[in-house]
């Protein structure tokens, strides 16, 4: 059963300049864009995640020429969910006044996007007649240490929104095939512990820098750049494809030095590979769902290209999912 991308939308909140955390802790402009390619993020003010993915939500709804009355499930893929409970879907469901539809979480990290696609994909396959909101939203800075230049300077808030349906509308990017994969024995590298069952504060204890995003960022950088080229490379061979017959190809938005690797590695020519990761910064679920409604609203996904996304996140998460366009 085919699914399609019937329409996309992003929303992020005010940015923040490099210059700005000059402020907050012993860093420089010249470091970040050097190290990274971050020129600026989105930080939220007073907006929570279920805020940022409503926003995006609606984008895709009016970029698909749906209601939210079509709705029939929402997927809500982030690391920064408003609350444990209730899930941040619900949330999303009830801001966008949908009728009951079945609403959860899901956390893979910086790869959700990709994984809540292919899970949008299935629900189609089982309910052919669904219209599925896959929403992948953070606020980063909730979860960031705002002491430790070696992450917050890294990461920024917002939303990337796709409609998943069984058939074409007037946007009908296929979605011709996902290979999602992850390996657990990595997990200590980069986490947000604190407040897990594995690190349960008690009552009036502080937070404790477990609390917020922790990362060994040079081995995280090894292993994303090996594992996004590694899952490229098989599925262009599953479909007996080279990069020529490629269009665009989308890497998980974490580090512009990481970007470029992979295209180094698979052989893809500069103008082929998209970066916006100068603006956003890290987003993680969020950011090749925001790629992805940038690069249609601004041209860069014409409507017969073939786009390649590829994602690399905590757990080890990552993937790959290749699009028709
Ligand atoms: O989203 C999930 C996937 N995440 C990623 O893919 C992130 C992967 N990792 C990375 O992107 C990079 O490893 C970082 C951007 C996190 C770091 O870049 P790096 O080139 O690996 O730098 P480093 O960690 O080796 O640090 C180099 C130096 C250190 O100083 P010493 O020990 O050499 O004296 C750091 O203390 O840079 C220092 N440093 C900073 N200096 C100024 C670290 N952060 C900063 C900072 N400003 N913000």
């Amino acid at each position: 059963m085919p699914a399609y991308i019937c329409g996309v939308g992003l929303h992020a909140p005010a940015n923040i300049a490099n210059h700005d955390l000059e402020a907050r802790v012993e860093t420089s402009d010249e470091w970040i864009v050097t190290r990274t390619g971050i020129r600026q993020r989105h930080i939220a003010q007073g907006e929570v995640t279920s805020d940022l993915g409503t926003q995006a939500a609606r984008a895709a709804l009016a970029d698909a020429g749906l209601d939210a009355a079509d709705v029939t499930h929402v997927i809500c893929a982030t690391c920064t969910p408003d609350s444990y409970c209730p899930n941040t879907a619900t949330q999303i469901a009830r801001k966008l006044d949908l009728a009951a539809p079945m609403a959860l979480d899901l956390n893979a990290a910086c790869s959700g996007f990709l994984y809540a696609l292919q899970m949008a994909r299935a629900l189609t396959t089982l309910e052919p007649g669904a219209t599925v909101l896959v929403v992948a939203a953070e606020v980063l800075s909730s979860r960031v240490n705002w002491t430790d230049r070696t992450t917050c300077v890294l990461f920024g808030d917002g939303a990337g929104a796709a409609v998943v349906r069984a058939q074409p509308a007037a946007r009908a990017i296929e979605i011709v095939d996902a290979m999602l994969e992850s390996d657990g024995s990595h997990g200590g590298l980069l986490t947000i512990l604190g407040g897990g069952s594995a690190r349960p504060y008690a009552p009036g204890e502080p937070v404790g820098d477990d609390f917020f995003v922790q990362m060994n960022g040079r081995e995280v950088f090894k292993v994303a750049v090996r594992s996004m080229t590694d899952v490229c490379r098989r599925m262009l061979e599953r479909h007996a494809m080279t990069v020529d017959d490629l269009d665009m190809f989308v890497a998980h938005q974490a580090n512009l030095r990481i970007i470029e690797a992979v295209g180094k590695k698979l052989d893809l020519p500069a103008h082929k590979v998209f970066a916006n990761v100068q603006r956003y910064g890290n987003t993680s679920a969020a950011s090749v769902g925001i790629a992805l409604a940038e690069g249609c609203a601004d041209g860069t996904f014409a409507p017969g290209g073939r786009v390649l996304l590829t994602t690399f996140g905590a757990g080890f998460t990552w993937g790959a999912v290749l699009l028709q366009f």
